[in-house]
């Protein structure tokens, strides 16, 4: 609240209005602490249209140099595609303004650590949009993590086969032609939501990366990686956007000590086993369903997905900048889970096991933001 008591909103740019952009303009709009000042995208029609749609009269602007001309604004939403996200963040903080970026931060690791850097110099706050942190099952898994209620991590084990054809109508077009379409677009969320819900860094990267000829992409969409945690446990992934069925497969399953937890849909579905002691010594060598543990279902609260946590994580970077409470998704935290994605492709191209430290320090990350 302010002193004549009325609450404080965050003003707001938002650039982009395309696929993304329009779930994020409506969890914006329908936030209490938010003002939208203006929509800037280079298609101006579809802006103009959808602002009409929403019977608003907020002015719209094909460049986000007009908008901060016209406006002094507390922060800038970007939503548009990765190769523009350096030159506009660098645009937004020279007037002064916070930065909420969509992932990845950047294609390019150099542009990325100067972009932490630059907020920091001009203490301003810059958030990476990685918005799956906020689903419940997630918000879940990393509590079980974080108290061992299944014991010590043995191993992981991540797969996620989906045939995306990049031509389809409501989706974007811009991966069709990226080096690394999977990696930079898909897999960075799950490496990110890895360290998030462990716990843990990863310190190690082995990788392979692929296209498969049938492939609707121009770059590889098959990521193959066995990742190295701090404690000393393994991930072993594997995400595509070029399947050879139509069945979405999701699965993370994690083995601990005590029994294993497995989240079975992307965006909910969590279960745990509690290992039976001994049973492993008695019946089947190799055991069917009825002779095993059986999977409890954890109940989660309802979420619409890319809705609610998107709520969640705006509701963050609000309290970041409006209340001075932490901001955890924060583009530093970014360059970790951006490390491991950019060390993945390098791990492809070399065919080396990364060490992430060397890998930090190469690259000239200081190592007080690790
Ligand atoms: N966090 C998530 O869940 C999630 C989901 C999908 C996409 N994304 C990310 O969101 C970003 C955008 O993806 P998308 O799917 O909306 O892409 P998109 O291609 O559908 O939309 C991009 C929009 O940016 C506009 N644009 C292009 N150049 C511009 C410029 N110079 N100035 C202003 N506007 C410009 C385009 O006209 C388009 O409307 C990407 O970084 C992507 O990785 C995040």
């Amino acid at each position: 609240m302010d002193q004549m008591g009325s609450m404080q909103k965050l003003r707001i740019i938002q650039v982009g209005l395309g696929v993304r952009g329009q779930k994020w303009a409506e969890v914006m709009r329908a936030h209490p602490s938010v003002e939208i000042i203006g929509y800037v995208d280079t298609r101006l029609e579809v802006a103009q249209a959808l602002i009409a749609s929403w019977q608003e009269q907020t002015p719209f602007y094909a460049s986000l140099v007009g908008a901060l001309a016209d406006h002094s604004a507390d922060a800038v939403l970007l939503v548009t595609p990765p190769d523009l996200h350096h030159e506009q963040s660098m645009l937004a903080f020279q007037h002064g303004c916070h930065v909420l970026c969509e992932k990845p931060l950047t294609e390019i690791y150099a542009e990325s650590i100067a972009l932490v850097r630059e907020a920091e110099q001009r203490g301003l706050h810059l958030m990476v949009g990685h918005n799956f942190r906020y689903l419940p099952v997630n918000q879940h898994l990393r509590q079980m993590f974080q108290t061992q209620e299944q014991g010590q991590t043995g191993f992981g084990h991540f797969t996620y086969l989906r045939n995306r054809d990049g031509n389809r109508a409501d989706l974007n077009k811009y991966p069709l032609s990226m080096h690394q379409p999977m990696l930079l677009e898909q897999s960075v969320h799950h490496f990110d939501l890895m360290r998030y819900c462990y716990g843990e860094e990863i310190t190690h990267v082995q990788a392979d990366t692929w296209r498969p000829a049938f492939s609707t992409y121009e770059g590889d969409c098959c990521v193959s990686a066995l990742l190295t945690f701090e404690s000393g446990f393994r991930l072993n992934y594997l995400g595509t956007w070029t399947s050879g069925h139509n069945r979405f497969a999701f699965e993370w399953r994690t083995d601990c000590s005590k029994g294993a937890i497995f989240q079975k849909q992307q965006f909910e579905e969590l279960y745990k086993t509690t290992l039976t002691p001994g049973l492993a010594l008695e019946g089947e060598l190799f055991k069917t369903d009825a002779k095993v543990e059986p999977l409890q279902s954890i109940p989660l609260p309802a979420c619409r997905a890319f809705y609610d946590d998107t709520r969640g994580l705006l509701d963050e970077f609000i309290g970041a900048v409006l209340h001075n409470r932490p901001l955890i998704t924060s583009g530093k935290d970014h360059l970790k889970t951006l490390g491991v994605t950019l060390a993945v492709d390098e791990a492809a191209v070399s065919g080396q096991k990364i060490e992430m430290k060397s890998f930090y320090q190469s690259r000239g990350v200081p190592a007080a933001w690790l």
